[in-house]
């Protein structure tokens, strides 16, 4: 099929690449002129693991290619699909869907085949049947519109739109659903995912449900964090303990410094405010709950920094690893790990930053904070060491412990990822601070 993808960001550059993959021919669009020129050399404008090579492999072949002229895929495509940013307003009612409505509404006018046009940018419930509004008004009736919400994580954004754990469709035609089968029949086929088609309303219901679900346990592990905090208690033991009911499970389970990125923090907020709006009283309190547990969990990680330094924070030099808001990612947006680092330059820290994959990112965001280039720059002579991602770089590398013991000033390590081997980082004598656990030290 011939397709073209509208927004070549986080979301939709992967989407691209990876619909080159399953054989399609692509056309993706992107509006920010420096972004498209990235993309069309066969490299991706940020760090997703596996993007390059996928990016490569399409261009190289001819059968991906980027464009700014939306007219030329509006030309030549079957299928459009929207993947433009839906961030938080700046009031915070709700998402500015601005670049959804300016897609669609430069979009329609252009289209002269019969198509279908495919929504996959995160809206509250109410928005697709405003867009349907504009679609009828402007486009032929051969022009279908459908909303395909994202599940991808970023970190695993090309494997999950390869191989995606369910394609959610809202729609009201025949026609729709066939265009959606046929785009994703190389996935189908497989006949592991499941498709799930639907109406408008529920597929943007299911899609802020998700993430809102998601959020509750991470904020739910947190606020056990917070009483094992005031207890003595051991919060992973606790989340490992309730996560064996299969009801429960062990995903989302781990406590620290609270979600962050792109999605999730703008996500909750746009359903809290929605949910509010048309009367929910339930679900708004529950997701003002969960928002305000996971603002609280900055103040929690600085008092935990605070505990575990023997001295004021003031002059002190720290470490910061990680500066993405996941591993896996470059992706800074709403980081706590840089919100952490920004806490911890305010009140006078000597913070040094260093990550394997967002420096430049983190650089353009705060370039008023100190990075380092490289891990062993940033430990050097530090007095405490933040683990404030949870790279692989700085968790599953055993040799780690042993290697920055040899440069820091004091092995003092506060980990707000609960992430790290505790008993590695112990026997290379270290100090281990995480969240709602009681500090770890060697015996002497
Ligand atoms: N990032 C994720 O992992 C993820 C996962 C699921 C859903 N989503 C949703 O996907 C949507 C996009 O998110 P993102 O993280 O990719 O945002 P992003 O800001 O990284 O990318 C959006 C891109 O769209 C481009 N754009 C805007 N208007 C355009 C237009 N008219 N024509 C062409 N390009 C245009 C922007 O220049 C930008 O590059 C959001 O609604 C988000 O909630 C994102």
């Amino acid at each position: 099929m011939r397709v073209s993808v509208i927004g070549c960001g986080h979301l939709g550059a992967p989407h691209a690449a990876a619909m080159a993959e399953l054989g399609h021919e692509v056309i993706g669009v992107e509006l920010n002129s420096e972004t498209c020129r990235i993309l069309q050399s066969g490299k991706g404008a940020f760090y997703e693991k596996g993007l390059d090579e996928l990016l490569t492999r399409h261009v190289h072949s001819g059968r991906l290619r980027f464009t700014t002229d939306l007219a030329k895929a509006a030309d030549w495509a079957d299928l459009h699909f929207i993947a433009v940013g839906t961030p938080l307003r700046e009031d915070g009612r709700g998402y500015d869907v601005s670049q959804v409505i300016g897609a669609i509404r430069s979009l329609t006018p252009l289209l002269k085949r019969p198509c279908t046009i495919v929504g996959k940018s995160t809206v509250t419930v109410g928005t697709v049947a405003r867009l349907q509004e504009i679609v009828t008004a402007e486009a032929a009736d051969d022009v279908d519109l459908v909303w395909n919400p994202e599940f991808l994580r970023e970190g695993h954004a090309v494997e999950d739109s390869l191989r995606p754990d369910r394609i959610v469709a809202g729609l009201t035609s025949a026609e729709a659903r066939k265009a959606i089968e046929q785009v994703y029949a190389p996935i189908l086929d497989s006949g592991n995912v499941e498709l799930i088609v639907t109406d408008p309303q529920t597929a943007e219901i299911l899609k802020s449900a998700a993430n809102a679900f998601l959020s509750t346990k991470i904020s739910f592990i947190n606020a056990m964090a917070e009483i094992c905090d005031l207890t003595g208690a051991d919060v992973n033991a606790v989340a490992h303990g309730i996560g064996i009911d299969h009801r429960i499970g062990h995903g989302g389970m781990r406590p620290g410094i609270g979600y962050g990125g792109g999605c999730l923090p703008k996500d909750v907020a746009a359903f809290t405010h929605r949910v509010g709006e048309i009367g929910a009283a339930g679900a708004a309190g529950l997701l003002t709950a969960v928002e305000s547990i996971n603002d609280s969990r900055m103040d929690a990680a600085l008092a935990l920094v605070e505990r575990a330094h023997d001295g004021p924070l003031d002059g002190a030099a720290i470490a910061v690893l990680g500066a993405s808001f996941k591993a896996g990612t470059s992706d800074v947006r709403h980081s706590p790990a840089l919100r952490l680092a920004g806490r911890l330059h305010q009140i006078g820290a000597r913070t040094v930053i260093y990550d394997p994959e967002a420096l430049d990112a983190a650089r353009r965001l705060r370039p008023e904070y100190a990075y380092a280039d490289s891990i062993a720059s940033a430990l050097d002579g530090a007095e405490l060491v933040v683990l404030a991602t949870e790279w692989p770089h700085f968790t599953a590398d055993l040799q780690l412990p042993s290697q920055a013991a040899t440069t820091v000033r004091r092995k003092v390590l506060v980990d707000v990822r609960n992430a790290v081997d505790t008993a590695a980082w112990i026997a290379a004598g270290w100090e281990v601070w995480q969240l709602g656990r009681p500090a770890q030290r060697p015996t002497t």
